[in-house]
């Protein structure tokens, strides 16, 4: 299984990274190939002017592409997504997320923001054409506070939520991975041989 994290903040310390590394160091725990894609490393120029042919551009649209399961994580601003993300999603095919998997991480100032995942970034990622959108995560910035050396770090209540996500994602995907390679090909209706 192939995952993609896509960090949505433009900050460089971020809650919101944090959050998106700990759920892809539990991934490479468990043996999978984690792919990792910040918007904020991207041309702003690019992304503001929508240039599809820009080479950042392109290379990120690659990553979507080859990515089975999308991880994405954004911080909450002005009740909503970051505008990061916003036009970095812009920027992708309308199927760009055919047939994938997604997980959608947020992170908020206060918890009064937490529907912003559902109300906001949900019907973005449907509208892209996921396959399967799972619950989403939510941390207030209390959540994922900050050590003494400096570094974010997510809470123990987080930690659980991430680890049950991780599961689920794990028992999700490989199951309907499972469920494909036992399915007999389709064959066009061209090629049906008849006899009566
Ligand atoms: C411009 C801006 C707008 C914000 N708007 C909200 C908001 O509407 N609701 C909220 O809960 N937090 C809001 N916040 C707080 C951030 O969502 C929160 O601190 C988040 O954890 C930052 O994530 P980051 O460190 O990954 O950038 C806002 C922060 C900024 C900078």
């Amino acid at each position: 299984m192939s995952v993609l994290l896509i960090a949505g903040s433009p900050s460089d310390r971020s809650r919101t990274a944090a959050v998106l590394e700990a759920v892809g160091q539990r991934l490479e725990l468990r043996g999978q190939q984690v792919d990792r894609l910040r918007v904020r490393d991207l041309s702003p120029q690019a992304l503001l002017l929508a240039d599809f042919g820009h080479p950042t551009v392109s290379r990120a649209v690659g990553q979507v592409a080859r990515a089975e399961v999308i991880v994405v994580a954004t911080p909450v601003y002005k009740a909503a997504y970051s505008g990061v993300l916003k036009v970095f999603l812009d920027l992708l095919a309308q199927d760009a997320f055919k047939g994938k998997t997604v997980l959608p991480l947020a992170t908020g100032g206060s918890p009064h923001h937490m529907l912003a995942l559902d109300y906001a970034l949900r019907p973005v990622l449907q509208s892209l054409g996921a396959k399967q959108i799972l619950s989403g995560i939510y941390a207030t910035d209390a959540q994922v506070p900050l050590t003494p050396e400096g570094a974010y770090q997510v809470a123990p209540d987080i930690a659980a939520r991430l680890d049950e996500a991780v599961n689920t994602l794990l028992r999700d995907t490989l199951q309907v991975q499972q469920t494909n390679a036992g399915r007999f090909a389709d064959v066009p209706f061209s090629q049906v041989l008849c006899s009566v």
